[in-house]
């Protein structure tokens, strides 16, 4: 089998391509570049850059590599710009992923995994959110994550693809240093933004009606969830044809703002206490995943904890920003 895999130039999309191609799998990468890094992938890898949106550039692909699966990740992925410029996110995620789904249909691919979103399950009031969770995005971006599962699904079932959708929660960490996140959208790098700056980390609500007040996550290596698609590609590879498997991506474990930012002043060394701010639109108190189902289905479970999310995107912030040499 050859895997394509978008947007692997990509944060997560690099882990998940050295994941595949180090466990002997054979692919290759389409990324326009916009925010992914050609410098994350390995020369064995071959990347072409081109975008979804161009379809000559996606027949192109997917004809001269032979391929015969597909990773979906490349998107745009930030929640408040989605709520700014909703016609580009929709546009880019789901014109994007009509434009990918025909050029895969026309070429008898037979597997598609798609990177989906815990955010497609809005803010539920559950302890532990299921697969069954209703599903109601409250934002365009988790719009287009729902809406792109859809398609995917619909598209595996019309015409006989076997389909995944990966929910990912809250993803952290990194496998190397140079794999680290280069965006500073999610709470981690947010945090190591504010303490690099000598200003105090920024916490959002401390009146929520959770244990210490902060909202609780559920965080996930980038290594573990890179794993996760090495297990379900190779269960499509083993399933093909119609069906599909929608699967959380998570560790099943709370770990609140509170939490989190004192394992950061921790790893860090950086102490100076966070200054609490009001509660953002939006934000869940608790968005914690129920992983039984992923354990059943692939055998997968995370194995990294939070303590080496911190530690890894630490690593990498620093290699990220350490000062050029001079001279
Ligand atoms: N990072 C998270 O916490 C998180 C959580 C849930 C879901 N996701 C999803 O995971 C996927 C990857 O996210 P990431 O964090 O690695 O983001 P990223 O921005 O690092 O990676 C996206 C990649 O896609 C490429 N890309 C974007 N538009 C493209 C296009 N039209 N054609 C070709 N390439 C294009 C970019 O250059 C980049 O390399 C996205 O679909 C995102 O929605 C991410």
């Amino acid at each position: 089998m050859t895997w394509l895999i978008t947007g692997g130039a990509g944060y997560i999309g690099a882990h998940v391509a050295r994941a595949m191609s180090g466990a002997g799998e054979r692919v290759v990468v389409l990324d326009d570049l916009s925010t992914g890094v050609a410098g994350r992938l390995p020369a064995e890898i071959p990347l072409v850059r081109g975008s979804l949106l161009d379809r000559d550039a996606v027949d192109g692909v997917l004809a001269e590599h032979e391929v015969t699966g597909v990773v979906h990740l490349a998107a745009k992925k930030q929640v408040g710009e989605s709520v700014e410029q909703p016609l580009r996110y929709y546009w880019e995620n789901l014109h994007g992923l009509t434009v990918l789904l025909d050029a895969v249909v026309a070429a008898g691919v037979g597997r598609f995994l798609f990177s989906s979103s815990a955010a497609v399950y809005g803010v539920p009031d559950v302890e532990l959110i299921t697969e069954e969770t209703p599903a109601v995005p409250i934002n365009p971006y988790g719009e287009t994550k729902l809406a792109g599962e859809w398609l995917v699904r619909a598209t595996g079932k019309a015409h006989g693809i076997a389909t995944g959708c990966l929910r990912y929660f809250n993803v952290a960490g990194a496998a190397r240093p140079e794999l680290a996140d280069t965006g500073v959208f999610n709470i981690i790098p947010m945090f190591f933004d504010r303490i690099s700056r000598g200003e105090a980390p920024r916490v959002f609500g401390d009146d929520y009606p959770t244990p210490d007040g902060t909202g609780v996550r559920d965080y996930i290596h980038v290594a573990d969830l890179a794993d996760a698609h090495l297990a379900a590609a190779r269960r499509l590879a083993e399933r093909p044809g119609a069906g599909d498997l929608t699967l959380n991506i998570g560790r099943g474990v709370g770990v609140s703002v509170r939490e989190l930012a004192d394992l950061v002043a921790e790893v860090t060394g950086h102490r100076t206490p966070p200054v609490i701010e009001a509660r953002r639109p939006g934000d869940a108190a608790k968005a914690v995943a129920s992983v039984e189902l992923i354990a059943r289905e692939l055998g997968w479970t995370a194995t990294r904890d939070v303590r080496d999310m911190v530690a890894s995107a630490w690593e990498g912030w620093q290699a990220q920003h350490r000062p050029a040499p001079v001279g």
